[in-house]
């Protein structure tokens, strides 16, 4: 008789992704192998409520799992040796037992470290990075500082606090002048390149210093590095592979959300016309990166290539974009890997321990 695995899927959330994780986790719901893992489904709504769901996928990617009456109150245990998502019936609460999580969950509260200290605490094996490393990944000051730590070529940059901003304690004429317009302002934690603008003038940037604030307390600036957007997929713990590279062609002038997610016209080249000096590159240092983050399981890490042939790291993503057509699952096809089998990878390394 074979054992199946219980596994929980978790998507939603409260984060400005939440319907990108609708997507992603029907993906992976549509793709694992029933015949390995027995499929539990729990959701977050937009405003942090948990829900245990059993009802059709597609009413996850319709966004319409909520509200048809298949859901029951649910809540993770603490206690590490209960080891069971604990479900709320006629206020009677019926326990089953998981053996293993995949946080479908991409940007704040998913990616960035808190649902994964209460994976920890609950004793339960997950898919994905640990709490320090998605945390670490997910801010983009503290990513980038590490990565200066270790001298790894990245735009020019500085950090802007809120309260600076807002009480005239930052030398904004000494900030454009030491990185150069145009510059990249971003919210420090934020996803999807929401509040992310390419400011031109003094008054843009604080223009979208203004926005960035809005979705975060921290904002990061940057010299905008002019030339090709490329991306490297890699999976593992301790002896990371790295998957082919690929390269976006935004149909905008940046890759914000609606190049990311709602005009069609924005291309993906898998793998990148590079040469194989270029793509070693990206990939050595795709895994140098994610070594140094001490990442598990998965990450996705986003690299610029200038006019003149240099690389630069954009930033690392530790639950990226995963649905099958996504650029994380569609560079390991690439590369060898199809879709169900990099579902079992990523699962198999959930349990993996040195
Ligand atoms: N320094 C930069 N130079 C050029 N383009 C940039 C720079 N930083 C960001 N961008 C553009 O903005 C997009 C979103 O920025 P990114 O840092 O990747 O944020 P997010 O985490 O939201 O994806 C990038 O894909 C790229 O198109
Ligand atoms: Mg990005």
């Amino acid at each position: 008789m074979i054992i199946l695995i219980n596994i929980l899927i978790i998507f939603g959330g409260k984060s400005s992704e939440y319907e990108v994780s609708l997507r992603s986790a029907a993906s992976v719901i549509n793709n694992i192998e029933r015949d390995k893992y027995n499929v539990y489904t729990l959701g977050i709504t937009k405003d942090g409520k948990w829900l245990y769901y059993e009802g059709d996928t597609d009413l996850i990617e319709k966004d319409e799992w909520s509200a048809g009456g298949f859901t029951s109150d649910a809540f993770l245990s603490v206690n590490a040796s209960d080891n069971s998502l604990n479900i709320f019936e006629n206020s009677i609460i019926k326990k089953v037992h998981i053996d293993v999580i995949f946080p479908v969950l991409h940007g704040k509260n998913g990616e960035d470290g808190t649902i994964q200290g209460l994976l920890e605490l609950s004793g339960i094996p997950y898919v994905g990075c640990g709490v320090l490393s998605s945390a670490a990944c997910m801010d983009k000051a503290v990513t980038n500082t590490l990565c200066d730590s270790i001298k790894i070529r990245q735009a020019n940059w500085r950090l802007v606090k809120k309260y600076d901003f807002n009480h005239n304690r930052i030398d904004l004429e000494e900030i454009i002048d030491a990185l150069s317009l145009p510059l990249f302002v971003k919210p420090a934690n934020a996803g999807s390149s929401v509040g992310i603008s390419k400011a031109n003038t003094k008054e843009e940037v604080i223009n979208a210093l203004t926005l960035a604030f809005m979705h975060d307390s921290k904002a990061v600036l940057e010299s905008a590095i002019v030339g090709r957007e490329l991306e490297c997929s890699v999976m593992g713990n301790d002896c990371p592979l790295a998957s082919c590279v690929g390269e976006i062609a935004p149909c905008n002038e940046f890759y914000d959300y609606d190049a990311k997610y709602i005009d069609e016209n924005s291309k993906l080249f898998i793998p990148a016309p590079l040469t194989e000096k270029q793509s070693d590159e990206i990939k050595s240092n795709a895994i140098l990166v994610y070594k140094m983050l001490d990442c598990r399981g998965l990450a996705r890490v986003d690299f610029f290539m200038d006019n003149d042939g240099l690389i630069y790291f954009n930033e690392i993503n530790t639950i990226p974009g995963f649905t099958s057509i996504s650029m994380y699952p569609k560079l390991f096809l690439q590369s060898g890997v199809p879709y169900p089998q990099l579902i079992e990878k990523l699962i198999e390394y959930a349990f993996e321990k040195e």
